[in-house]
């Protein structure tokens, strides 16, 4: 039947869903699926109904197609679609509500504090320690993220997290490498694909090096040891299963170089699908091919 690839959208991510859609698209439809183009930006979702779409691909970043909004609609217009459902995508676009989760299951995240118009700025770093990181905890693609090295830099940090978010996330600097993982599949059967490593360029994955830069480089499988590969890949299969996420999702990781102990960041339900992506890069390691992982995400749409 007819297959929506949802991207585009209203989100601050629009530009990152607009390339990850393109790609998700064209492999759909080189593997003979009857895929169509479709922005939420730009239609109505009841067209969905009407124009008798038999499923949806999830190619949305952020607000209104990764944050449980999206997935809400579709259930409600009974439209099968890939990825987790209202409340894991929900849980998981909310940093602080996601470190709570982890907290409770023991799964290792950085210490952190969540700042208010009402918080005492000036007594952040006594707390975290220096540097530390502020970011807007509902965004995505280190959009609104400063790493803060002096007590001074906190206002200014501040404001401009507070531009996209009521609530500012204030998180434990962890020194160390940068990993990524992704994982598929469903409950008991969810599986990690071979871990990633980013090197960025001076050590900094911002949006410019995330998405328009050849200079990050890429490690996959990242070089660890085989015990703490199999303690991350475990670790993040347990994240998965703690948000209750369905069908996919990456998480990212960093291990702290004093102690190689790893730490959970995040975990993105939409994750980015674009030529400089993650998630394709983790399923090449495995043997898949960026149209076998949109064919093996696609068949885990469902209601
Ligand atoms: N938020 C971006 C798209 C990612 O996690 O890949
Ligand atoms: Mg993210």
């Amino acid at each position: 039947g007819k297959v929506g690839v949802l991207f585009g959208g209203r989100s601050a991510e629009r530009e990152v869903s607009l390339m990850s859609g393109a790609g998700v698209l064209a492999a759909l439809q080189s593997q003979g699926v009857d895929a169509h183009a479709f922005d939420p930006a730009e239609r109505s979702l009841a067209d969905l109904e009407t124009e008798k779409f038999d499923r949806v691909f999830i190619a949305l970043h952020g607000r209104y197609g990764e944050d449980g909004s999206l997935q809400g609609v579709l259930e409600q217009l009974n439209i099968p679609y890939t990825g987790s459902g209202v409340m894991a995508s929900s849980i998981a676009m909310d940093k602080i509500f996601t470190k709570k989760i982890w907290q409770n299951h023991q799964l290792s995240t950085p210490n952190y504090a969540v700042l208010t118009p009402d918080t005492d700025l000036s007594l952040v770093p006594a707390e975290l320690g220096l540097p530390l990181i502020i970011k807007p905890p509902h965004e995505g693609s280190t959009i609104g993220i400063t790493k803060v090295n002096a007590a001074a830099e906190m206002d200014a940090a501040y404001v401009l997290a507070a531009q996209f978010d009521d609530e500012v996330l204030a998180e434990e600097f962890i020194q160390g490498r940068e990993l990524t993982v992704a994982v598929l599949g469903m409950g008991a059967d969810a599986y990690a694909l071979p871990i990633i490593e980013i090197v960025a360029p001076e050590g900094n994955y911002d949006y410019q090096n995330k998405y328009f830069t050849d200079d990050t480089k890429y490690l996959c499988p990242a070089p660890l040891d085989a015990g703490l590969t199999e303690d991350i890949r475990k670790m993040c299969v347990e994240a998965y299963r703690a948000i209750n996420c369905e069908g996919w999702a990456r998480l990212d990781v960093l291990l702290r170089a004093s102690d190689n102990q790893p730490f959970l960041i995040e975990i993105n339900t939409s994750p980015g699908m674009t030529g400089h992506s993650l998630v394709p890069m983790a399923a090449r390691a495995a043997g898949m091919s960026y149209e076998n992982v949109c064919m093996e995400i696609l068949k885990t749409a469902r209601l």
